[in-house]
Formats: structure tokens, C-alpha cells, sequence
């Protein structure tokens, strides 16, 4: 395989890195315990069941179940191979790792894509040109030339006339395919192009380079937006839009303003505004929040204030305190969006309503408040309810103080008794998630392989108890089996650690598998360890006597059935022997 790297250059890589500081360069680490915590990158949650340990060098998510070593959390980030991780953590720490091949291919495979996009825009920018209906509605909506060149604005033909263009442009049928730009129709033979009659929007990655397209219909059809599904180079819940562009203002401004849509980000910059990008649509993932904090600590929100919006606030407000960020909210007007807004009143009516901007707890309880408005006493615990889920976000004591008391006074409620609440409520939560997912497994071998492996993977010394017993054998479980061999194995060479068994077994589920045992606590004491291991090792031997008896019972019955006496007096033998074992 060209792609294979020494294992000893691979642990010359992990010594010189610390998880821990490696993957709060991607996202928000906080300590909690010995470990750190985080909203898991890889599934939507609200509350942080993503953990890193520094002392063991893994991660894992209790929430959705991934984990392993720092390779595996950059292969999962990046989604890219092991080897491309194991090089691009070399990079970071000053060794150089040659490209295997196949990592090479996917580059240019990536920047054919690219490449591919840039001739597609091209054919769009090129046909807006001739279209003069769509030029009206771009000049009805109040944008200038020079913006509508700026943001590479398009119009995309009819799917016959797209297909013959590509073709005539000699751009690649496959790359199209793989852009899904070109897409099989469903039924018979043919293929038609994705967007048809659509005033287009290229969508520009930080680099500046377009990695899909939206676009809109001219009139009332639905849908009004269409985008480009994903591909290789594209996720939508990953970009953001305009962020090309309003790099240098927010550098500037060191802050961001966040909008639902294209139009908004190309109408708030024709006005003046520049530091400002769209989650495009109204929901912002978590990806988005922490691509924003890469950029700028401080972020407003600007999302029309209808039912949706109000919703895709709340939702914003969530994720982006997750990301550290400091949040402030833009009240809208009902059904106005800040393209609309600066339209009719100019760059200053936006600037006005972004001074005046609610900090989010504000918003938060203001809101909860309003859809209550009678402040009965069940109300106001309604209200309560409904806000501590925020106040669990605040890390600064001083600050949660502060906005207990600011609670107490706009609900008329005892300051200290809100307080007492609060940590109530917080302590019920920690005690629901602290719970070691161990005990779903129900079935008792499971149970028994399971606390064994991961007493193996905390204690060599269980290892080589394990190795003396032969119990491997006893493992009925291929997964268990399997990790716990290449334990045996590698304390034969002398270097257990479940880093390198996960380096060493190269399996995502099995790599998630021992990120989970080595990080959830095991219900029993350090010093305890070895005799509760002794205990489960007989238990196992005990367990394969039993399948063994149950079959013997099968062969029993058989061979009296049969009549075939000699058969049956050897097994009656060893069901004798075996039934002692048991005792
Ligand atoms: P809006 O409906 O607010 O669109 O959706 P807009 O950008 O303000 O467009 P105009 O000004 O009415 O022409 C906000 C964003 O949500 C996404 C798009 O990214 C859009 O810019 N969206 C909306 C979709 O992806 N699909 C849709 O059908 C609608
Ligand atoms: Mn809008």
C-alpha cells in the first residue's frame, strides 16, 4: 500500500502532541475533572458530552459514540485518511511526512472540483449577462453593477442549454456529476442540470474559492432557494456566506454581523456594512459558530424576527455561547430582513438598531417574558425554567451572579432562593450525565467481556493476568475479542497504550470502542481493580463452561436418538467433568 507510514515515525509524531491542545484549535475545550469538555463537533447536542483527556491522549463523545487518538479526531474533522492526518499533525510539529499517492489524488481531485466551479460561474456570470429579466430584478432590488460582479452573481439557462454549454466548454461530465450540478433524471435515461432558471449565488470558501451555489427563483415559486448538495468540496453547515469577502472588516471591526441570507450579507455590503456573513437559512450549526469565533469574539445577531426567526435566534444564542463567543441580538422589525431594512432607511437605520442591540440574556428573558405576560407565580417558574438552560453556559461566576440577580429583580423572586434553584437544577444534570453509559449493555457476557477490556485498558497488570488465563479464548464478542488480543500483543512488545492499539487495529468502530472504555469511569475503586478482574475472568471461564455444557446436552440428546452408545458415553464423561469445573 502506498500509503503506509512506520509506526515509529507515527509515534514520533504522538509524543511531540497533546491532544488536548490540539483539538481546542478546532473547538472550544473546557476543563471539567481530570478531563475536558466540549459540544461534540460531530453530532447536534445541547448539552457537552465530548470528552478529551490529556493523561490518556483520547477523546470520545458519549453522546453520539465517536472517538480514538488525536489521528482519528482530525481524520473525522478533516474528513481525510490516516496517513493525510498523521501528516498534517507532522507538519504542525516539524516532521515531514511524504504524501502517499492516494492522498495526492484526492488534492487534485479537490482542485479539479474547485477549478470545475470556477468554469460553471463563468458560464452563470456570462448568461446573466444576456438576461435581461433577471438583470431587472437584480436592478429592482437595488444592486449596482459593481456588486453584482463583486459577489460573481449569475444566471443559470434552461438544463438544455446548460448541457450544451458544458459541453462545448469541454467541462468534465464527471466533475459535474461530482458537483451534482449534473444530476440523473428519475426516470429513463437522461441527465438534467440542478439549476434551471435561477439567479445564481456562487458560495466562496474563506479562500475565496467557490465551493457550491445557490439560487433563486424570479418569482413566487417554491423553492425560492435551491442549493448545491453536497460534495466534496461543499457543506453547507460548514460555510459561511460572505465570509470571503468580510474577512478584512471584521478583522477591523472585531466583530461579526450575523444574517440569515445572501441578500442580506450583499445588501448590508453594498451599504457599507462589511463584516458580515449568513448561517444561509435559519439554522447555524455548530461549525458555523466555531468557524465565526475563529474570527472575532463578539457576534450579533441580525435574523428577522419572525416565528422562525425568533426560533433560529434562541438556536443561534445556544451554539454560539457554546463557541465562547459574546452574543448581542438585532431587533427587527416583524418580517423585515436587513436587506429590506437597508433599502428603505440606508446604512444608518441598520447601525441604529446595532447599537441598541439587546445583550442575549436580555433577549432571552425579555422574550420568555412577553409570551408570558400575566407573571403569575407558575408563570414566572415557567419563565425560570425556561432561562437556566442559558444561565448553564455562563462560565464566570462573577457574571452568573449577575445576571441571577437581574432575573430576581425583573421577576420579582428571591435572589437567593433563584439561587438555590440554579444549582440545584445544575446539579440534577451533572448527576443524569455522569451516569457510565456501561451499564446499557444488558446482557450479562457482554457486561462481563466489556468491564474485563476496559480493566485491561486501564491496568497492564490485567493484560498480563488475562494472557496467563488464556482467556481470550473466552471472549465471545468479535470487537471485544479482537482489542483485547492486540493488547496481549503489544505488552508482549512492551508498549501498551490504547493510542497505539487504536493506531494499530486502524477501525473506526473499534477506535471508538476503546476511546469510550479507556474515558468512561469504571464503577469501582483503583485498588480494586485486580480482584474484580480475577473475578471476571472466572465468571468468563464459568460462561464458555456453560455454552459448552448447553451443546453437550444437544449432542446428548442426539446420539441417544441415534442409538450410537460409544458417542454418547464420551460426552456423558465430559459433561461429568465439566458440571465439577462448576462447582
Ligand atoms: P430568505 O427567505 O430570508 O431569503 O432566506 P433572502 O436571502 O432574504 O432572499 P430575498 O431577499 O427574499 O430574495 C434566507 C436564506 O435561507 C436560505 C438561503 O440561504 C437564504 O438566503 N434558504 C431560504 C434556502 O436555502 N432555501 C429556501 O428555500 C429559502
Ligand atoms: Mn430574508
Amino acid at each position: 500500500m502506498a500509503a503506509f507510514i512506520s509506526e515509529e515515525l507515527i509515534k514520533k509524531v504522538s509524543e511531540r502532541l497533546d491532544i488536548v491542545e490540539v483539538i481546542s484549535q478546532y473547538i472550544p475545550l473546557r476543563k471539567a475533572g481530570k478531563s475536558y469538555k466540549a459540544l461534540c463537533p460531530f453530532h447536534e447536542e445541547k448539552t457537552p458530552s465530548f470528552t478529551v483527556s490529556s493523561e490518556k491522549q483520547l477523546f470520545h463523545c458519549f453522546g453520539c459514540g465517536i472517538g480514538g487518538n488525536v489521528f482519528n479526531f482530525l481524520m473525522k474533522w478533516e474528513n481525510i485518511s490516516f496517513p493525510e492526518a498523521v501528516k498534517l499533525l507532522g507538519q504542525k510539529v516539524g516532521i515531514s511526512i511524504s504524501t502517499p499517492d492516494k492522498d495526492k489524488k484526492r488534492g487534485m481531485v479537490k482542485e479539479e472540483l474547485y477549478q470545475t466551479n470556477r468554469k460553471v460561474a463563468e458560464i452563470f456570470r456570462q448568461e446573466l449577462r444576456e438576461k435581461k429579466s433577471a438583470q431587472d430584478y437584480l436592478k429592482k432590488r437595488g444592486f449596482t453593477q459593481e456588486t453584482i460582479e463583486k459577489f460573481g452573481l449569475g444566471w443559470a439557462p434552461s438544463s438544455n442549454d446548460f448541457l450544451k454549454l458544458v459541453q462545448k466548454k469541454e467541462i468534465s461530465l464527471k466533475d459535474l456529476k461530482g458537483l451534482k450540478l449534473v444530476v440523473p433524471s428519475q426516470r429513463g435515461e437522461g441527465r438534467y442540470s440542478w439549476f434551471q432558471l435561477r439567479l445564481i449565488f456562487p458560495i466562496f470558501n474563506p479562500e475565496g474559492r467557490i465551493s457550491g451555489f445557490g439560487g433563486r427563483v424570479l418569482d413566487e415559486s417554491l423553492p425560492k432557494y435551491l442549493n448545491s448538495s453536497e460534495s466534496l468540496i461543499f457543506d453547507k453547515g460548514r460555510v459561511l456566506y460572505g465570509l470571503n469577502f468580510s474577512k478584512e472588516g471584521i478583522r477591523k471591526e472585531e466583530e461579526i454581523i450575523l444574517v440569515e441570507g445572501y441578500t442580506d450579507v450583499i445588501a448590508l455590503y453594498e451599504a457599507g456594512i462589511e463584516n458580515v456573513v449568513a448561517s444561509m437559512g435559519t439554522s447555524l450549526t455548530f461549525s458555523q459558530a466555531r468557524l465565526i469565533k475563529r474570527y472575532a469574539d463578539r457576534v450579533f445577531i441580525a435574523y428577522d424576527q419572525d416565528k422562525a426567526g425568533v426560533a433560529a435566534t434562541l438556536r443561534g444564542i445556544d451554539l454560539l455561547l457554546e463557541a465562547d463567543l459574546r452574543v448581542k441580538i438585532i431587533s427587527m422589525p416583524e418580517g423585515v430582513d436587513p436587506a429590506a431594512l437597508v433599502k428603505k432607511g440606508g446604512k444608518d437605520s441598520f447601525v441604529e438598531r446595532k447599537e441598541k442591540a439587546a445583550p442575549y440574556f436580555d433577549y432571552r428573558l425579555e422574550l420568555a417574558i412577553n409570551t408570558n405576560p400575566s407573571l403569575e407565580y407558575e408563570d414566572k417558574i415557567e419563565i425560570v425554567n425556561k432561562i437556566f438552560p442559558t444561565l448553564e453556559k455562563i462560565r464566570n461566576s462573577i457574571r452568573l451572579a449577575e445576571l441571577i440577580k437581574k432575573l430576581s429583580q425583573r421577576l420579582d423572586l428571591d435572589e437567593e432562593m433563584l439561587r438555590i434553584e440554579f444549582s440545584k437544577f445544575r446539579d440534577k444534570k451533572k448527576g443524569f450525565f455522569s451516569r457510565p453509559e456501561f451499564f446499557k449493555v444488558k446482557d450479562a457476557q457482554q457486561t462481563t467481556e466489556k468491564t474485563l477490556l476496559q480493566l485491561m485498558l486501564s491496568e497492564e497488570r490485567v493484560i498480563k493476568m488475562v494472557e496467563e488465563n488464556e482467556s481470550i479464548d473466552d471472549f465471545v464478542n468479535s470487537s471485544y475479542k479482537r482489542v483485547a488480543e492486540e493488547a496481549v500483543a503489544l505488552s508482549k512488545e512492551g508498549k501498551v497504550s490504547s493510542p497505539l492499539l487504536i493506531n494499530r487495529l486502524e477501525e473506526e468502530r473499534l477506535s471508538s470502542l476503546i476511546s469510550s472504555l479507556s474515558l468512561s469511569s469504571p464503577p469501582f475503586q483503583e485498588e480494586d481493580k485486580e480482584r474484580i478482574a480475577f473475578d471476571l475472568i472466572k465468571s468468563l471461564k464459568r460462561n464458555k463452561t456453560r455454552r459448552r455444557i448447553e451443546k453437550l446436552r444437544k449432542s446428548i440428546k442426539e446420539s441417544e436418538e441415534k442409538g450410537e452408545e460409544e458417542e454418547l458415553e464420551k460426552w456423558l464423561y465430559e459433561l461429568t467433568r465439566l458440571k465439577k469445573q462448576l462447582c
